[in-house]
Order: structure tokens, then sequence, then C-alpha cells
């Protein structure tokens, strides 16, 4: 069974890769990964706010911030190896980069123009095989238009991609009034390929004590169908790889991204549900489903049910919801 898969012109053994989360944050955790069998490593985050820890105003700041307000360190995320800062960031990476067989991705998540394009350069000298761009940020400004926050998008984009030569990919929100349009310019900037998507964490206020509190929930497969369809619509459309996350937990959820069109499908929560064994388990699970089905290969499936299928596509998404509406009606259910 032939399952080589291509992403961001990385030659891959199989297509399913770790995507970043605590279990790609250390060595170890990443040579767990490759133990487990992951085709290629997203290491967790480097985010711009580990380095200004290291400058010990922005230290302090946080410090008073957590006795005076305590309710401020409920909104400030906790993050993986926050002590570490930037130096221990890239050391992590250098040391996983030499180590392991498989290409170790370093994902960046900056906060101002020149820390992407800084901490990006910084991120390829030390070794890493491609870039994702984690960008997350909330316009909070009601003065902000929806245009101006793609623009910045697409400027974090050119200006990284100005900066380094290893392939760069851009992890996204779902977010947009047109995803599909946003997807389009990153790749006009240089996106060499789209994550669909990001999920972000999750506040909420516990009624007892009041206190905002924050959680990042494990997905399940209920939370496919985002991705999927979107996945499926840009398919052959853009001059990009596409990675596809969100919800993977079984083979199952594998086998349907590739069938939308997925280059590459990326796991984190059933990670870390169920330990990177899994991976071994979802990759033996594809294998099977293929040879069950018929196919020798990963790459007789890739996209066999993407939108390019579909001739009136809109038409068809408003029709099918019209008719899953009555499949509601009180006379159907029993
Ligand atoms: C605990 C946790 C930590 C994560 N840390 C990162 C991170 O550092 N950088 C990033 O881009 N995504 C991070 N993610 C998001 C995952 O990489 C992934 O994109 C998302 O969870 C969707 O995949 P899933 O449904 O398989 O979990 C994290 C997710 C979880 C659950």
């Amino acid at each position: 069974m032939n399952l080589s898969s291509r992403y961001l012109g990385l030659q891959l053994a199989h297509p399913i890769v770790a995507s970043a989360s605590p279990l790609s944050a250390t060595l170890d955790g990443m040579r767990l990964l490759e133990d487990a069998g992951a085709a290629a490593v997203v290491m967790a985050s480097l985010f711009e706010e580990q380095i200004r820890a290291e400058d010990t105003a922005y230290a302090r700041y946080t410090e008073q911030g957590s006795e005076s307000q305590s309710e401020a360190t409920s909104y400030f995320p906790e993050l993986p190896d926050y002590d570490c800062g930037v130096s221990g960031h890239l050391e992590t990476l250098r040391r996983a980069s030499d180590a392991l067989d498989i290409p170790v991705i370093a994902s960046l998540n900056g906060t101002t123009s020149e820390g992407w394009v800084e901490y990006a350069r910084s991120l390829e000298q030390a070794g890493a095989a491609a870039i994702e761009l984690n960008i997350y940020s909330i316009p909070v400004d009601l003065m902000v238009s929806g245009a101006e926050v793609e623009r910045g998008y697409v400027d974090i984009v050119r200006g990284v991609k100005a900066s380094v030569r290893i392939p760069v990919a851009v992890k996204l929100a779902p977010y947009f009034s047109s995803p599909g349009h946003m997807a389009a310019e990153l790749v006009r900037a240089g996106a060499d390929g789209l994550v669909l998507f990001n999920r972000f964490y999750a506040p909420d206020i516990d009624l007892l004590t009041l206190r905002v509190t924050r959680s990042l929930p494990l997905s399940t497969a209920a939370e496919l169908p985002l991705s999927l369809v979107w996945i499926a619509l840009l398919s052959r459309r853009l001059a990009c790889s596409l990675g596809a996350g969100r919800g993977v937990e079984t083979e199952a959820e594998v086998v349907k991204y590739l069938l939308a069109g997925a280059d590459v499908v990326m796991t984190a929560s059933a990670l870390l549900r169920h330990g990177p064994e899994h991976l071994a388990t979802m990759r033996a699970g594809l294998e099977r489903w293929l040879g069950a089905n018929g196919f020798d290969s990963v790459d007789a499936i890739r996209g066999l049910k993407d939108a390019s299928h579909v001739e009136h596509v809109d038409a068809l998404f408003r029709a099918q919801y019209v008719a899953s509406l009555t499949d509601y009606l009180p006379g159907k259910l029993v």
C-alpha cells in the first residue's frame, strides 16, 4: 500500500501529522510522536509573549497584574515552556530537527510585525523544515473592519515569506466572511500551505467564584464538518498544500479529509486523549480501509469527493440544508 504524501514540498511516508500541542513542546514528546509513527510533527508554538516574558519589565507587569487584579491572570494563558523563553524553545527545535528523521515544522504565534519576521528567521536558523503561522488576533476594536483584519493576515504572510526560504503554512481560523477569498489572498501573498482550521481556547464564567475561567476542551469528530467542507471547497483551486485538522478521532476522519482533498491530516486532541500510540492505530486503520475498498494508494482517494465534482455547489448546499430541516418535521420523528 502506497501511503506516501507531499506537504509543503516535503516528502512524507504517509499523510498523518501530529499538530502543535503540549505533546510536541519538548524534545522527548516529539521523539515519542516520531516513534509512534507521525509522518511529521508541528512543534508547539513559539508565542511572542514567551519572548517578552524574558523582558523583566513585562515579567514585572504580569506579576503585579496577578496580585492586584486576580482576574487578569484568568485571561492570560499559561504557556508551555514559558520559563524557557525563546532561547529554550529554539534550542529544543534545534535538537529535535537534528535528532528526528521526520520533518519538524515550527509554529509561530506573533503579536507584532517585527516579531513575526524576526522570530520566523530564528526558527528557520534553528533548523525548522517549514513554519506554520498560528495567527490569533481578536479584533476587539469596534473601529477595525474585516478588510483591515484580512490585510493584517496578508501583511504577516508577505513579511515572513520575504525573510525566510523554508515553506510557510498558515493555520487559519474559520471566522472570515469569505474564508475562500481569504485563503486565495494568503496564497497570493506567498503561503505555501493552509491548515484548516485552528481551535481556540474557550473562556467561561465560574458562577460560584465569578472568576473568568479558561479551558481548551479536546475536540471530537463532531467538529469535523466545518473543516471538511472548506477543504472540499478549496481542493484543486489553490496553488498550495492543504492540511486538514480538527476533530480527527479515528481513521474514519483521516479518510474523509483525504477524500475531501487534504494533502495531510493533522491531529492533536486524539493524541492527547489516547496517547501518541494512537497515530499507529490510525495509520493501520487507513491502510485497512484503502485495501478493503480496492485502493492501492492515498493518492487514489485524494480529492475524490471534493467540490470540483459538484456543478452548482452553492445551490446543492442550500437544497440539502432545506431538505435536512424537514427531517425534523413532527410527523417524521419517532
Ligand atoms: C492543549 C492544546 C494545545 C495546543 N497548542 C497549540 C499551539 O501551541 N499552537 C497551535 O498552533 N495550535 C495548538 N493547538 C491546536 C492544535 O494544534 C489543533 O490545531 C487543534 O486542536 C485542532 O485539532 P484537533 O481537533 O485534532 O485537536 C493546541 C490544541 C490543544 C488541545
